[in-house]
């Protein structure tokens, strides 16, 4: 099959849904010729390869898009992974992430009072942007900075995924991430001469203490329009980690909700429901698609040999409706319990900002239910998807109400 008839976009989705539990009933770990790669479907086998990062390494080595630049913790193994994640770790913990959702809150509140007189408007730029963008400016430090700049750039990262743009689509992204670049290269030196309270002081301390000895670029292999500056590739990550993949949880969950009127009635009348609302979003959406992997050595998974050198790709958004696993896979159920969605992956690289996000989706999807309950598609309008190979997206949704 044609890879990426799994890789589609979601306006294809109950193709690709129809293509992908075909994969997972008859070639559940499938060697993709075209593009050299294993494709995984099976929700086992994920967890199994996410599990193991002694077999299976995050670093860059094989075919895989943007990710052959280890410009993050995310494309890290061992304990160099480890030191990255700890300098920023304690900002994401349960207790941090509850301090912010009162403030997340009052974002999505400013977000619906800024479209006062109004009755339509786009549900990403007007809604689903906001929160994620501003909490993740806060927690980096730059709030000052220029938000429609932010999503600019930080969607120009994205769209150098696409896959039918190849390797054009990068070459059309990096005048912008340079300019991301030289920004947050401002920004560190500001933070440098007068620290403060945020991220990105942080990761300056840990960047002159030589803790973050390791990350990318040190001998020049960085994506052009990369500087070779760990600093900056961190901000960089989180910027984009916290941004693109958390308003596309909040685009696809409302869309969910407006194609599940039943389930969307039930939450604005039982709020208790967001207990357990946020993971089946995560589950039913993957916002994040796929991921990749590379094997150290031969090993087998399944009953396939994968030889040392050959990359992985876990395809989550397959994981998460796999039969084997969840009852009903394909109805969304807001009570799902448990849940053992792999939205936020597995393992060692888990979702450092997985608190965040389910807080950020709720805080921004519970205030439009109560403030703009009658919130609908607009009528001959379409939501317009997003192309890309590694984020379940959508560019804009034209919504009343
Ligand atoms: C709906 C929203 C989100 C989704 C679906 C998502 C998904 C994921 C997934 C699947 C991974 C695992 C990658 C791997 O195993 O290779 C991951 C890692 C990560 N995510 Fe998220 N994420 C979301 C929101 C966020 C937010 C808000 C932040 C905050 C900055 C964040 C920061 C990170 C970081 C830093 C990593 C790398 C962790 C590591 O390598 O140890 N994510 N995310």
């Amino acid at each position: 099959m044609d890879p990426y008839d799994v890789l589609a976009p979601v306006h294809e989705i109950a193709a690709r849904d129809l293509a992908l539990a075909r994969l997972r009933r008859e070639a559940p770990i499938q060697w993709d010729e075209p593009n050299q790669w294993w494709l995984l479907t099976r929700h086992a086998d994920i967890r199994e390869v996410s599990r193991h990062p002694e077999a299976f390494s995050s670093e860059p080595k094989g075919p895989w898009h943007v990710a052959e630049h280890r410009f993050s913790m995310q494309a890290m193994d061992g304990p160099a992974h480890l030191r990255n994640r700890n300098i920023v770790s304690r900002g994401f913990t349960p207790r941090m992430v509850a301090l912010l959702s009162k403030r997340a809150r009052r974002y999505a509140e400013e977000a619906v009072d800024a479209l006062a007189g109004r009755s339509s408007g786009d549900f990403v730029t007007d809604l689903a942007v906001p929160v994620p963008l501003r909490i993740i400016a806060d927690m980096l430090g730059v709030a000052d900075g220029d938000f429609d700049r932010f999503r600019r750039l930080t969607d120009a990262v994205v769209g150098g995924t696409n896959p039918e743009a190849g390797a054009g689509g990068l070459a059309e992204a990096a005048p912008m991430i340079a300019e991301l670049m030289e920004y947050f290269g401002k920004k560190a030196e500001e933070r440098r001469a007068e620290p403060r309270d945020d991220m990105l002081s942080k990761i300056i301390a840990a960047s002159d203490e030589g803790v973050l000895e390791g990350l990318p670029g040190a001998s020049g292999d960085g994506l052009a329009g990369f500087s070779n500056d760990e600093v900056k590739s961190m901000a960089f990550f989180l910027l984009i980690a916290g941004n693109e993949t958390t308003r596309n949880g909040i685009s696809q969950g409302m869309l969910a909700l407006l194609q599940h009127p039943d389930e969307r009635a039930r939450l604005a009348s039982r709020p208790e429901l967001w207990e357990t609302a946020a993971d089946e979003i995560l589950r039913w959406t993957s916002p994040v698609r796929a991921m990749r992997r590379v094997a150290l050595h031969d090993v087998t998974l399944g009953h396939q040999r994968i030889r040392a050198g050959e990359s992985v790709v876990m395809v989550y958004a397959s994981a998460n409706r796999d039969e084997r696993v969840f009852e009903e896979p394909d109805r969304f159920k807001l009570d799902r319990h448990p849940n053992p969605h792999l939205a936020l992956g597995f393992g060692p690289h888990y979702c450092l900002g997985a608190n965040l996000a389910k807080m950020e989706i709720q805080a921004t999807l519970a205030c439009i239910l109560e403030r703009l309950p009658s919130l609908r598609l607009a009528p001959g309008s379409e939501p317009v998807f997003m192309r890309s190979a590694l984020i379940d997206g959508i560019d804009s949704m034209p919504v009343e109400w």
